[in-house]
């Protein structure tokens, strides 16, 4: 018998393999929405997306502490997630920096939080925040849907650290 208590083997995971080999799962790119305790607009692109549960209906979304976004998210309860069309690298890029108004000739309106919903989303989900977990360097904020759309439209795609679109054949 081994003496050896300390378990299985933990590799060291290097931080840029970890996102170089996770890049190879290709999502879309969502646009997270909310307001601060004045009414003022926040929000951050954000890929770690994905539905939960079907009953009750639940998203989740992972967003990392240091994004100013973050204690907004925390403190409204509530978050609507734009998804993308193909036509919108230039507003994921502008969402993807902290600071600024971002919204300054975005044009958007409420629906049912509060959160906004942007007019050139392709589908929009809104969302009372129902659960926060912790997830390491990251918080999950899992919310339940109380409304959404789908306009349509071709999505934008990240795989790979870069922006791609459905082929013409799909
Ligand atoms: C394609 C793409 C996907 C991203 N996905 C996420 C994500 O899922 N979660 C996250 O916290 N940050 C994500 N980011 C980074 C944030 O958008 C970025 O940190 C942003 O500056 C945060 O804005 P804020 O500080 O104003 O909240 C992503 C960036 C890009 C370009």
């Amino acid at each position: 018998m081994s003496d050896d208590t300390s378990g299985p083997d933990v590799t060291e995971v290097d931080p840029l393999e970890f996102r170089e080999v996770l890049g190879h799962f290709a999502t879309g790119v969502t646009i997270v929405t909310t307001r601060d305790s004045d009414g003022n607009p926040h929000g951050l692109t954000a890929n770690a997306f994905t539905s939960v549960s079907l009953d009750p209906p639940l998203v989740l979304v992972s967003v990392d502490k240091k994004a100013e976004s973050h204690e907004h998210l925390g403190k409204s309860r509530f978050f609507c997630v734009n998804v993308l069309g193909e036509a919108s690298e230039d507003l994921s890029n502008k969402f993807a920096k902290s600071g600024g108004d971002k919204f300054e000739g975005v044009s958007h309106s409420d629906r049912h939080t509060g959160a906004p919903v942007l007019d050139d989303a392709i589908a929009w989900v809104d969302c009372h925040l129902d659960q926060v977990y912790e997830g390491g360097d990251h918080t999950l904020f899992m919310g339940r849907v109380t409304g959404l759309h789908a306009k349509g439209g071709r999505p934008l795609l990240y795989y790979a650290g870069k922006y791609h679109r459905l082929s013409d054949s799909d």
